[in-house]
């Protein structure tokens, strides 16, 4: 039974002689809740107004079930929608807002007190059936706007950013909600955003687009861990990766040796063609760096820098040092610490990384190896 899986088969779309969607593979199983993430005007938006059907395909097909729906009218797709802007009819109650989808479609009055009961239930809306819009809060609004999604019992939910006009507390309030909600419905969902950690705080999987294409398809803690490219590795994760410049001086078959400030580094490599005098980039996350003198000293998985402190972001539960290496080409790191640190600007700091966490990219920005295995720094 194929009911909410969803699949898309080289899905192009153009705007004229803009290419926005520029062939896109991707199977949704039933039940999953998919996010579509990247930066602003990658084609998110687009991507999911091709799945309800607002915009139709230049190339490819769309499946929603076991039904080709191309070129099938957004009421008969079985979806449902939820947009950044939830527009309620203001002088309407909650229920009415909630059940008018219903009555436009002659459903019977008993029938859809029924659907949006159970509703109302599902968002605590209960106390609130009566009310007009202007009479909730943001986050209210929100939740009527996906109570009439749920009184349809679409195949599958869309919702295109639709916590970005809220303020930051309640934002992360109504992420738990939709967490909730996805686990008690079970229903296939997907969802669009441009905020990473929404991305990885919903995601069963993430699609990462960029510029119209897939950068990656992964569980979130995949992608954490494993970035295929430069771009997945400096979306996901905050703050982001450092980058390094690095430059290849020995290739084996399984690793490779990077010169990187002053050290040389001995990493895995699986695919990519890296030769002796490549550039290559050297990606490590501010949360693996260690601190300290001689943090690392005598590890072969390991390797250590000197530093010069920037500047020092105190949050309380954790620390970020903006660290400046006189050896690198781009200059400042972000170094993550965990608690209170009191570090003076203008010092000395000498920082470490296990082998095993750092990531290395070609020239073209694709990952070189699987971080996680076998790395060793050369003598
Ligand atoms: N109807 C349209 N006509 C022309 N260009 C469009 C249209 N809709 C979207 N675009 C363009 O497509 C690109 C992707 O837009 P969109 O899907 O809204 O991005 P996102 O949701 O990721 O921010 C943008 O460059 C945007 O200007
Ligand atoms: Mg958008």
């Amino acid at each position: 039974m194929a009911k909410g899986r969803v699949q898309l088969h080289g899905v192009m779309k153009s705007f004229g002689a803009v290419d926005v969607i520029k062939g896109v593979d991707l199977e949704i199983a039933p039940g999953e809740l998919t996010v579509f993430v990247g930066p602003s005007g990658c084609g998110k938006s687009t991507l999911l107004r091709l799945v309800s059907g607002l915009e139709l395909p230049t190339g490819g097909s769309i499946m929603i079930g076991d039904r080709d729906v191309t070129l099938v009218h957004p009421s008969e797709r079985g979806i449902a929608m939820v947009f950044q802007s939830y527009a309620l009819y203001p002088h309407m109650s909650v229920a009415e807002n909630m059940g008018f989808g219903l009555k436009i479609a002659g459903l019977p009055k008993n029938l859809i007190k029924e659907k949006v009961a159970r509703a109302a239930e599902i968002l605590q809306l209960t106390p609130l059936l009566d009310r007009k819009p202007r009479a909730l809060s943001g986050g209210q609004r929100q939740r009527v706007a996906i109570g009439r999604c749920i009184v349809r019992e679409p195949e599958v939910f869309l919702f295109d950013e639709p916590l970005s006009n809220l303020d930051a507390a309640l934002r992360g309030q109504m992420r738990v909600e939709i967490a909730r909600l996805h686990a008690k419905l079970g229903a296939t969902m997907i969802y669009v955003t441009h905020d990473q950690v929404e991305a990885m705080t919903l995601a069963t999987r993430i699609v990462v687009l960029n510029a119209g294409r897939v950068e990656q398809i992964g569980a979130p803690i995949e992608l954490y861990r494993h970035p295929a490219n430069l771009f997945v590795a400096g979306f996901i994760g905050s703050p982001r990766m450092n980058f390094m410049d690095g430059l290849v001086d020995g290739a084996e078959a399984d690793s490779v040796s990077v010169r990187l400030n002053g050290a040389t580094l001995r990493l895995p490599r699986h695919n990519a063609d890296v030769r002796p005098g490549a550039k290559v980039t050297v990606g490590i996350r501010p949360e693996h760096f260690r601190v300290g003198p001689g943090v690392d000293a005598g590890d072969d998985q390991a390797v250590e820098f000197d530093s010069v402190i920037d500047l020092v972001e105190r949050l309380g539960g954790e620390t970020l040092a903006h660290l400046r290496m006189p050896s690198l080409s781009d200059g400042v790191l972000v170094v993550k610490m965990s608690g209170d640190i009191a570090l003076r600007i203008g010092t000395g700091l000498r920082v470490g990384v296990r082998l095993a966490q750092c990531h290395l990219f070609d020239a073209q920005g694709r990952a070189v190896g699987e971080p996680g295995s076998r790395a060793a720094v050369a003598a």
